[in-house]
């Protein structure tokens, strides 16, 4: 059965109390937690004191996609801020492998993520290492995109690789999550599946995590 980590992204900003708390009573296991510098992506979203104040909201593991350049700069003021899962891109990285030590070394749990266009040979020499891939289904940035169908394949692999080198890794899939698409993803593999706007934009948000878990 898969985890459902829906994306804060799609939340409403003036009421995120109340979203968390709708959270914390859905079958959701995970908070995604989406930050962008406008230098990686091509948007701003929100920072630390968000996430610390969604800390003391939620006792749910807190996942936090780093859409940011140089993040081995804020790993520890990510950890303070409350992170029990913390994701690096693994094209913002040209010390991969040291950024994920330090991430894990910090005690939390290290993703790496990869854009739409980066091959899963990219990771080979750091699957072993890693907590958790995530895999993106669209370009990283905004929410409510449309779901790239070549990652299933890509899913496929990755999960061929993570067998191959006996690693322990969960496939995390962000973006363009659907009610229609879910169970294929699930099928190809993936262990997370992250939704924004699936959720956020439904009109029974708690209903809609109750469909996805029911079909994953
Ligand atoms: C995109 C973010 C995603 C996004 C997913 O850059 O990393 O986590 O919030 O949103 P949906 O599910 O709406 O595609
Ligand atoms: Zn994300």
């Amino acid at each position: 059965m898969a985890i459902i980590a829906p994306s804060l992204l799609s939340a409403n900003f003036l009421k995120l109390e109340q979203d968390c708390e709708m959270l914390n009573a859905s079958e959701a296991e995970w908070f995604h937690l989406d930050v962008m510098d406008g230098r990686f992506v091509p948007n701003i979203s929100f920072g630390l004191p968000v996430i610390a104040a969604i800390r003391k909201a939620t006792k749910k593991v807190c996942d936090v996609h780093l859409m940011i350049e140089q993040p081995e700069l804020y790993a520890q003021a990510f950890k303070d801020a409350g992170a029990d899962v913390l994701t690096v891109h693994v094209e913002a990285c040209r010390h991969l492998h040291r950024n994920i030590q330090q991430i894990k070394a910090l005690g939390m749990k290290a993703g790496v993520a990869l854009n739409p266009h980066t091959p899963i040979s990219a990771i080979e020499e750091i699957i072993a290492d890693v907590d958790l891939v995530c895999i993106m289904s669209v370009n990283p940035g905004f929410g409510g995109q449309k779901f790239i169908p070549a990652t299933v394949a890509k899913i496929k692999q990755l999960k061929e690789l993570i067998t191959v080198k006996n690693s322990s890794a969960l496939i995390e899939v962000d973006g363009g999550v659907t009610l229609e698409n879910a169970s294929s993803i699930v099928q190809a593999g993936a262990d997370v599946l992250v939704a924004g706007n699936t959720v956020f934009a439904s009109s029974s948000p708690i209903e809609t995590i109750k469909q996805l878990k029911s079909i994953c």
